[in-house]
């Protein structure tokens, strides 16, 4: 399974990448609002330069002839942008006219398989299944990345899943379980991936045990 970073935050996309572990970034108007800064086109190109992998950016119109003009542009910024798009009617008319183009689109806020479907028949290159916000209101988030992911392959369509929504490491874990291409994990999570309290144990003790050993070497040498 693939990482990708869920922030619009540069210099936390700057260390992840430094950890050699990213393959993509996705943002979101919610997440670019976060950072404060008005010039979206400019921090798209930033994240872009960073990671040489898929980047996802949101187009914001509703109506599907003004997505596809957005979806343009976004495309223009870099090579390696992604043109996300909410699954509606007009977001699957602005998919395929799209994908037609050679643009690739991460369909997102996708909350059934019927939808995970449909994104799929209209050429998106991913689709984004949200499993926070299912289990939020009672659902099984996960539940859904493995049934997308099991028709997906039933019927050999090459649209990848992409675990989105995701809130904590364990859903990490249970997403390359699952079978998902990608999890898109905000920087916090990435950070307790790494983690492990027997990780630190073990450095300490042998941390520990080496400076006896120098310790005990200096003693010796006198
Ligand atoms: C990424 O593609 C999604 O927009 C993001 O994961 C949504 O996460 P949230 O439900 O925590 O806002």
């Amino acid at each position: 399974m693939e990482i990708y970073l869920d922030t619009a935050n540069i210099e936390e996309i700057r260390e992840a990448a430094s950890w050699g572990v990213l393959s993509g970034v996705t943002t979101n108007p919610t997440l670019a609002a976060k950072e404060n800064n008005s010039d979206f086109v400019s921090v798209i190109e930033t994240i872009a330069s960073l990671v040489p992998g898929p980047v996802s950016a949101e187009a914001v119109s509703l109506e599907a002839q003004a997505i596809v003009k957005e979806g343009r542009a976004l495309a223009k910024i870099a090579k390696n942008v992604v043109v996300k798009i909410p699954i509606t009617e007009d977001g699957l008319k602005a998919t395929s006219a799209l994908a037609e183009e050679g643009i690739r689109v991460n369909m997102t806020l996708v909350f059934s398989v019927n939808q995970a479907l449909l994104a799929a028949r209209a050429g998106a290159f991913i689709a984004s299944p949200f499993v926070g916000r299912l289990d939020d209101i009672g659902h099984d988030g996960m539940e859904l990345v493995k049934n997308i992911v099991s028709v997906y392959k039933y019927y050999g369509l090459k649209t990848k899943v992409i675990a989105a929504s995701i809130r904590h490491p364990q859903h990490a874990d249970q997403a390359a379980r699952a079978g998902a291409d990608i999890a898109t994990v905000p920087f916090q999570v990435l950070k307790s991936m790494v983690k492990h309290p027997l990780t630190d144990k073990g450095i300490d003790r042998f941390l520990e045990d080496w400076n006896k050993l120098q310790n005990s070497t200096v003693k010796i040498h006198k």
